[in-house]
């Protein structure tokens, strides 16, 4: 397999062995393809696309300013595929497109060839990986979708995938908790199916994160637990357990764009898709519902010394995209707060943007006199970090719980002032003045 970008440094790295990105197993199987030269890499995009049969496009499609994905990377690519191939190609999309983009995609490919005789076929195969466990769900996946539209097509990417389907891929790493067990399924569809079905899905989870959200407002409204609740609800198989956790929403460069993406794309086809813009409005209103949280346990901000645990969108990743930690701290610096914070991966992506923050080296030294402390991610070791060494540190042993992470009777018990979302609040007085309190203004008015 020959890979090229038109980043070279990023090249360059691949060609060392060295994964630019923090994800889990990722370099090891990158360094044992890469020296029997079963992978190669290059910065010459011609050389890369004249080396296949089969070509993936994986470039990003950002949203634009309306919210539809901004697909001038795929042109660009198509484009260049066109000028450069000696020959026919299967040309596949891989990045996450509206439905329709397939037949553009071919357009363009035989609009720009540079010779007639060249025949261009194009194909839609979503990647379903997430962050953090991209490697595991690459190498066991649940479904593969081929969207294929010739017979052709599909005996070629079934050949791509036959190690993986036959489970005979040789991976040089111990996948703890893999999926291996399920056989993957293989999904044929049509072109425009399989681009839905990327949507659809990412669409479909946010939909769900939304709803457990909504949930979680009434549980501490009403004194239930949100996690007694989704876990009660997940034991049914229609609904299932996952994706059902409460906090601060849904982050990251896929759920957000993907759902803005797929509003659009059914605005444009004339189908309202009001139940999705309901989704989206929920969670950009997570970040408002957790900063009132702060706002009603500090009083005054301004002066106050905030420490936050977590920076990146969801744990095991350095990806700080669309993380909610962008505006929690933007929020607080603008109010005045003093804000220390730490990441054990996406700490210098966050330096980066906010010199004005102090970052640590040690999740302790982030609640060292501190008045208040955030969890942000739900990063598995800050379940198990020292709390009563943490409680002496703090100048106020108050915790607001962002990932709803660790458990409020215990902390309480260890002497923390704790709130997550949706879980039933101690002080009675806050639950009140919760329920009751008129909204915050940054302008000090009572809205
Ligand atoms: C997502 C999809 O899960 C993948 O299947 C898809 O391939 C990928 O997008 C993509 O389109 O490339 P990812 O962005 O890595 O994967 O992250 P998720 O694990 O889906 O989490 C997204 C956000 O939802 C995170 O901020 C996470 O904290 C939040 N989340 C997740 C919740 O708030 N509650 C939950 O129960 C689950």
């Amino acid at each position: 397999m020959v890979c090229t970008d038109n980043d070279p440094q990023r090249i360059a790295a691949l060609k060392a062995g060295v994964v630019p990105i923090f994800e889990a197993h990722l370099e090891t199987l990158l360094n044992s393809n890469r020296r029997p030269r079963k992978l190669t890499f290059t910065s010459n995009a011609g050389e890369a696309v004249r080396a296949g049969d089969v070509i993936f496009i994986c470039v990003g499609t950002p949203p634009l300013e309306n919210g539809e994905a901004d697909l001038s990377a795929i042109d660009n690519v198509a484009r260049l595929i066109a000028s450069e191939a000696g020959g026919s190609k299967l040309v596949v999309e891989k990045s996450t497109v509206p439905a329709k983009t397939g037949q553009q995609l071919k357009r363009v490919l035989d609009i720009y060839r540079r010779d007639g005789g060249i025949q261009f076929r194009v194909a839609s195969n979503p990647e379903f990986l997430r962050e953090g466990t991209a490697v595991q769900d690459f190498l066991h996946p649940d479904r593969i979708v081929l969207g294929v539209e010739d017979d052709t097509s599909e005996q070629q990417l079934r050949e791509v995938y036959r190690p993986i389907l036959e489970g005979r891929f040789r991976c040089p790493i111990h996948l703890g908790n893999c999926r291996a067990k399920q056989p993957s399924e293989l999904l044929i569809t049509t072109m425009n199916s399989a681009e839905i079905i990327k949507h659809a899905s990412n669409s479909f989870l946010a939909l769900k994160i939304s709803y457990a959200n909504m949930i979680a407002d009434l549980c501490e409204k009403v004194g239930a637990d949100i996690q007694e609740v989704t876990r009660a609800m997940g034991l049914d198989p229609r609904i299932g357990p996952q994706f059902l956790h409460a906090g601060l929403g849904f982050g990251g460069f896929c759920l957000p764009k993907d759902v803005q993406a797929f509003i659009r794309l059914a605005e444009r086809s004339g189908v309202d898709f009001n139940l999705l813009k309901e989704a989206e409005r929920i969670n950009k209103r997570r970040i408002d519902v957790f900063l009132e949280k702060i706002r009603r346990a500090l009083w005054v901000i301004n002066g106050k010394c905030v420490g936050i645990l977590g920076l990146a969108f969801k744990a095991n990743t350095d990806d700080i995209r669309f993380a909610p930690s962008l505006e929690i701290i933007r929020s607080l610096l603008a109010e005045g707060a003093r804000v220390r914070a730490y990441d054990q991966e996406a700490m210098d992506k966050i330096a980066a943007l906010y010199p004005q923050i102090e970052c640590t080296r040690e999740p302790y030294d982030v609640v060292r006199d501190a008045d208040a402390l955030l969890i942000l991610t739900e990063w598995e070791a800050f379940r198990h970090l020292d709390w009563e060494r943490v409680h002496g540190l703090m100048s106020r042993p108050l915790v607001i719980d962002g990932r709803n992470l660790l458990d409020p009777t215990t902390m309480r018990e260890k002497g923390f002032e704790y709130y997550g979302f949706g879980r039933p609040i101690e002080n009675m007085d806050l639950r009140l003045t919760l329920s009751n309190a008129p909204k915050f203004s940054p302008t000090g008015a009572s809205a």
